[in-house]
């Protein structure tokens, strides 16, 4: 996944796309680059974060930026966006993957044309000099060159000599068209530019547009063949909660905020949750899917729907929700669960689901996302952006969305937004200052350790995948997470001295992950206990309150804490693990 952003206007536009490109980075830093289009074009471009690169600083009204997460080719100064055309008078920046570019790159090389990277996305310059050179214009050219792609991106493009900018959008990427006072501003995330304007323009699949100066915005859309007009909109969500503020990092500051955002997550429509209970109460089969931590908080949700609303419902991770394809029909109901909801493999189930006449209900983060304009209904976690890589957040307000919708299903709604509601406190206790400094000493005691194993029962089991998946992510640390009864049927094997053991305990069911605990124990494990009593077994004691059903809230924030002092002591940035981004726009 990538970010890109453009600007023309009547502004300089090197300071717009810098910043532009900052709020952008959580989608991607293995490099970063950026064209200005004067009487030159001007293209720089560098590996590294975006902050190591120092661009000169080109004057000009037109231009177009990228931050690149390696798909295509290695991380390399030649891999990184922008490219150009063989005289570098065209230029293009690309998110996606254009499936086709190996035959679209052997027949260009055929005619000629000198590659200079291993990516899919070179090819298209090369492709709009072919059509300019056949007597094109800049515009017919782009149409003619969009058409040869096969696969879903966004691209932006400029042509020296040619006072405008070119951009476009196919499949479940998001490109979204700021419309400012003095110009316009393509961008795959609306927080690029939301301190320049909140009008925008959502561009749909296939739509090409230009904007210029002299005539403005028009849109074409290559499917219905002709020029059309798509209404401007306001975004509603504001660029607030993307600074750190005091904080020395974004996960931290994300983390902290949830006594907050749980308050926010509750602030829903009755109408909505009452509406879409009765869409669950009528449908044959109910999914939930999801990737990584919102699949997680569809696993824990599972467990409340069962004992709060004895409904069953089926989870399945949205990347091999296309295998459950073939029983939906259109009584199905289909939550699809993202707090950016542009997951590519979040969206494909979608596709799936409306294929077969399924309703798909968005549980989204993001208003302005594919998913939340593509979903049937919505119902939107309000948890304000969340830039680090890792869900933290997110997490704990798609878990309380779930057990809202619980205690409404079981005419419980009034009792569901008290119970949740009144955890505020103990959030606030679990994330304070004194909490931090007391995982930290774990932390320090953990930090080298290789193996760290994580064990629950029921909704508990959710929390202990969903803690490895923090640990893993930003420290490094290899952090696996079984049922707790699952242990004895081979993983045992791998237990031996000092092996630190992170077991959930619930006041309701503790005997049985406590004899689990005791199984850990017997083989040397180091046993660290995330319960509300302490118990004889625990070598190390992690105090949490006495949640009851809402212990998949209170339980996963002390791990998101140790994640993060894991991630600080080894000295990573927890905002930006390697290898990953914050939303995976590739299947
Ligand atoms: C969680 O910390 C990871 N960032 C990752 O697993 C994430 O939950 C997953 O990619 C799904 O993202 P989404 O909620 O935006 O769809």
């Amino acid at each position: 996944m990538c970010g890109i952003i453009g600007y023309i206007g009547k502004r300089n536009a090197f300071p717009i796309l810098r910043n532009g490109l900052a709020k952008l980075e959580y989608r991607g830093y293995d490099s970063a680059g950026i064209a200005i289009l004067s009487e030159e074009l001007c293209i720089q471009k560098d590996v590294g974060k975006l902050q190591e690169i120092q661009f000169e600083e080109f004057e000009g009204p037109i231009g177009i930026a990228h931050v690149r997460w390696a798909t295509h080719g290695r991380v390399s100064k030649e891999n990184a966006h922008p490219h150009s055309d063989c005289h570098n008078e065209i230029v293009i920046v690309h998110n996606g993957i254009i499936e086709n570019y190996r035959e679209l790159k052997a027949k260009l090389m055929g005619k000629g044309h000198v590659f200079r990277s291993e990516t899919d996305s070179e090819v298209v310059p090369h492709l709009i000099e072919e059509f300019t050179a056949e007597g094109f214009s800049f515009e017919e050219a782009v149409i003619h060159a969009l058409r040869m792609l096969e696969g879903s991106y966004t691209i932006l493009a400029l042509k020296r000599g040619e006072q405008k900018i070119a951009g476009a959008r196919k499949g479940s990427r998001s490109l979204t068209l700021g419309i400012s006072d003095d110009g316009f501003l393509p961008a795959s995330d609306v927080l690029a530019f939301l301190e320049w304007t909140n009008k925008v323009v959502y561009l749909k699949s296939e739509d090409v547009f230009f904007a210029d100066a002299a005539r403005g915005l028009r849109i074409y859309n290559l499917a219905e063949d002709r020029f059309v007009k798509r209404p401007v909109d306001r975004v509603k969500c504001s660029a607030e909660g993307v600074e750190r503020g005091e904080f020395e990092h974004l996960m931290l500051k994300e983390i902290s905020e949830q006594d907050e955002t749980i308050l926010r997550a509750l602030q829903q429509d009755e109408e909505v949750i009452q509406g879409i209970c009765d869409k669950m109460h009528h449908a044959i089969g109910t999914f939930f899917v999801g990737c990584g931590s919102s699949y997680h908080a569809c696993l824990a949700g599972s467990y409340m729907f069962s004992k709060t609303a004895k409904l069953h419902v089926n989870v399945a991770l949205a990347s091999e929700f296309e295998h459950y394809e073939h029983f939906l029909t259109d009584k199905t109901l289909v939550f699809a669960v993202s707090q950016s909801g542009e997951t590519a493999d979040v969206l494909d189930a979608v596709s799936a689901a409306k294929r077969r006449g399924s309703t798909v209900v968005g549980i989204v983060n993001r208003d302005g996302s594919i998913l939340a304009r593509e979903s049937d209904s919505q119902l939107f976690m309000n948890s304000g952006p969340e830039i680090c890589v890792l869900s933290t957040k997110t997490y704990t307000s798609q878990v309380v969305l779930m057990d809202l919708l619980a205690y409404a299903l079981a005419g419980k709604y009034e009792e569901g937004l008290k119970k949740i509601g009144g955890l505020y406190l103990d959030i606030y206790n679990l994330t304070s200052r004194s909490m931090r400094d007391y995982l930290a000493r774990l932390a320090r005691m953990l930090r080298d350790t290789r193996d760290i194993y994580l064990i629950g029962r029921g909704a508990q089991y959710a929390t202990a995948l969903e803690a490895a998946l923090k640990i893993k992510e930003v420290s490094y640390i290899h952090a696996e997470a079984f049922a707790g009864g699952e242990i004895k049927h081979g993983t045992l094997a791998l237990i031996e001295d000092e092996v630190p053991c992170i077991v959930f305990v619930s006041n309701g069911n503790k005997n049985k992950i406590l004899s689990n605990a005791e199984e850990l124990k017997s083989r040397g494990g180091y046993i660290i206990g995330v319960s509300p009593e302490n118990e004889a077994i625990f070598d190390h004691w992690i105090k949490v309150p006495d949640a009851e059903e809402l212990n998949p809230i209170i339980q996963i924030i002390p791990m998101q804490v140790l994640a993060y002092q894991l991630a600080v002591y080894k000295g990573l940035d927890p905002d930006k693990p390697r290898n990953l981004a914050k939303c995976v726009t590739v299947t």
